[in-house]
């Protein structure tokens, strides 16, 4: 059985004050215990008082992070430094990173090594555009990132990969995938992983769903064979919410 998994991705949002605000009324309010695995993933500047406000009871990632492990890369953290101040988790190849700042299957591939590197859980995103969509292209473009994300990744290390489907055109838009649509994709994305890793890893690799989750739609998504879990962007910014979805996955 594959453990749910919900993760909010808080994006560039909240002050240091709400973040640790928030990370504690759903440390408080999550009444899922061991059901439910749930992270937060907030600004790399807020992570350390994060961390600390979670004191363990919620986990904490990373938005994303560099796949050197240090030197003359100005901005840039890595997943080391993540490592450091008290994350389990990174998002990486998010659809932002992908289409605002640039980011290949090989920019994530790299990222993918480091942060396993690191000891610490990658959260891959993949997902198509909304007219690869409507051209038909969805299992074309979601394969080509899987296998270019995740090359040279063994099935040891998958252990430690989720894989996050999020159809770019359900992001922050309110028009969520159906749960057919949603599942569909993610039975896609299991056959991919049989294919390369063999039924044993696949079936314990957990694959959440993200794009316009919310508390009323969660727990119908969250019921497909093949949806383990929810990355969540805008209802995580809301403690109620956020427990909300958490109490769709138990
Ligand atoms: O990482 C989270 C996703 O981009 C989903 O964002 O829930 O605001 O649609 P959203």
């Amino acid at each position: 059985m594959r453990r749910p998994f919900i993760a909010g991705n808080w994006k560039m949002n909240t002050t240091k004050a709400e973040g640790v605000a928030l990370v504690q009324a759903v440390a408080e309010g999550n009444t899922a215990g061991d059901a439910v695995e749930v992270a937060v993933c907030a600004p790399a500047v807020y992570l350390d008082a994060i961390a600390t406000a979670a004191g363990g009871k919620v986990g904490v990632g990373a938005q994303n992070c560099y796949h050197e492990a240090s030197g003359a890369f100005t901005g840039e953290i890595s997943a080391d430094m993540a490592k450091d101040i008290g994350c389990q988790y990174v998002i990486l190849g998010h659809s932002e990173r992908r289409h605002i700042f640039g980011e290949s299957n090989a920019d994530v591939c790299k990222k993918v090594h480091a942060v396993l590197a690191a000891g610490l859980t990658p959260i891959v995103c993949v997902g198509e555009l909304l007219e690869e969509r409507e051209s038909g292209k969805t299992a074309d473009v979601v394969a080509e990132q899987m296998y270019g994300s995740l090359a040279g990744v063994t099935a040891k290390q998958m252990d430690s990969v989720v894989i996050a489907y999020e159809p770019v055109w359900a992001i922050g838009t309110g028009k969520v995938a159906t749960p057919e649509q949603a599942e569909e994709v993610h039975a896609g994305i299991r056959a991919l992983m049989t294919a390369k890793y063999g039924e044993t890893v696949s079936e314990s690799v957990r694959i959440q769903y993200g794009g316009s989750v919310k508390p009323d739609n969660a727990a119908e998504l969250l019921s497909q064979p093949n949806i383990d879990g929810a990355l969540v962007g805008g209802a995580s910014l809301k403690a109620d919410s956020f427990l909300g979805i958490i109490a769709g996955a138990k």
